[in-house]
């Protein structure tokens, strides 16, 4: 797996002005949040990696005036936040990291995974026991990238180095943390790439093979995931951007958020395809459980992927990269949760030996169509 430490400069004009909706559509807020039974699962896969041999009895302490101590693994214990247990590219990602701390030595009884039932105050609440329980490092994924302020500054406090995942805190929080030296970083794909990528998966067809209706542009559809993760925000930009960088015409119909889960795009897919028809010539999801929703609109308004309508997604999942390679998508993008649930644990190991990290530690996604679909596939099943 590729693993690079990059620095980061978001552009300053980011946020508000990075949704490339069309304008008028609804957009719907936050899901609600699921039932609050957020309780600690501690250790709920069992990994085969063999921990590493106990020393001496660790002092369950704070991390970094452990720095010069004693830096067994097997002694210490992890806190993992996710923002919601049931998203499908998260469980991927909480199961390879459990998998890989347990491989680099921590004890599988350390640590300790939540769901934060995409309630932030449930992961507040799971936040504050894991600081009274005082773990020696904290890894979240939090339920809103807004509320990372007020995270950091309560873990901060605890003298418990943090490592951020997936959903990543804007630039002023990032810039924080750089400023005052704080132990505390994002790990995460740059999501520009990922959406440049489904962009550019279309604009590689030509206009001609997408051009269906005859008007000189791509009309297309785009489903959301969650408005306040730059990952949704980002793909929704500039996979249209790839489009018109590559001098293409484009029309948006509908842009809406379906929030990342599959039965919300299913709807609106199913709806826009009703109100527009045979106009929609692209469908574009933020990521592959929405693009798996807008397939099975799609095959029940009798349209066909690759024929008369082009569809792509972003993270790989097993199910999308076998419908690429059936042809039923058009492409998705590798969102390696490999790559960054390793590189989450190695900065939380490089936190616990006081070694330190970057403040942004990236990876690459890959471009993924029915040539490498297979190879992908290998990899992630
Ligand atoms: C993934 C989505 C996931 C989201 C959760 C994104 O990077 O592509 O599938 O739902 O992260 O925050």
């Amino acid at each position: 797996m590729k693993k690079k430490a990059i620095s980061l400069f978001l552009a300053a004009a980011m946020a508000a002005t990075m949704m490339a909706g069309c304008g008028g559509d609804n957009k719907e807020a936050d899901a609600p949040a699921a039932d609050a039974g957020a309780q600690a699962d501690a250790g709920e896969t069992t990994p085969d990696a063999e921990p590493a041999a106990g020393t001496e009895a660790a002092d369950a302490g704070d991390a970094a005036a452990d720095a010069a101590g004693d830096t067994d693994l097997a002694n210490k214990k992890v806190g993992v936040c996710i923002y919601q247990f049931s998203d499908n590219f998260m469980t991927l990602f909480r199961t390879e990291l459990e998998n890989y701390l347990v491989s680099q030595g921590f004890s599988a009884d350390n640590i300790t995974i939540v769901d934060g039932a995409n309630d932030q105050a449930t992961q507040t609440g799971q936040i504050d026991n894991f600081i009274t329980d005082k773990v020696d490092v904290l890894i979240i994924n939090p339920v809103n990238s807004s509320s990372a302020e007020t995270i950091t500054d309560k873990v901060v406090e605890a003298g418990i180095p943090l490592v951020y995942i997936n959903r990543e805190p804007d630039e002023a929080e990032q810039k924080r943390w750089a400023d005052n030296d704080w132990n505390v970083t994002y790990v995460g794909c740059d999501a520009r790439q990922s959406g440049t990528f489904q962009g550019e998966m279309i604009s590689d067809l030509g206009l001609d093979a997408v051009d269906f209706n005859g008007n000189g542009k791509v009309d297309y559809i785009m489903v959301e995931g969650d408005p306040e993760n730059v990952d949704a925000q980002y793909r929704t930009e500039f996979s249209i951007k790839a489009l018109t960088d590559a001098g293409l015409e484009v029309e948006c119909l509908s842009d809406q958020v379906g929030n990342w889960q599959q039965d919300q795009a299913q709807q609106i897919v199913a709806n826009a395809l009703g109100q527009y028809g045979n106009d929609v010539e692209v469908v574009f999801c933020n990521n592959d459980a929405m693009a798996l929703g807008a397939l099975q609109a799609i095959q029940s308004a009798g349209r066909t992927v690759g024929t008369d309508i082009y569809l792509v997604g972003v993270d790989a999942l097993s199910e999308a990269l076998e419908d690429v390679l059936a042809g039923t998508m058009t492409g998705t993008v590798f969102n390696d949760h490999f790559s960054q649930s390793h590189s989450a644990a190695d900065a939380a190991v490089n936190y616990i030996k006081g070694a330190g990290n970057e403040h942004y530690i990236g990876c690459d996604y890959v471009k993924v169509t029915a040539e490498n679909a297979q190879e992908i596939l290998d990899m992630v099943k």
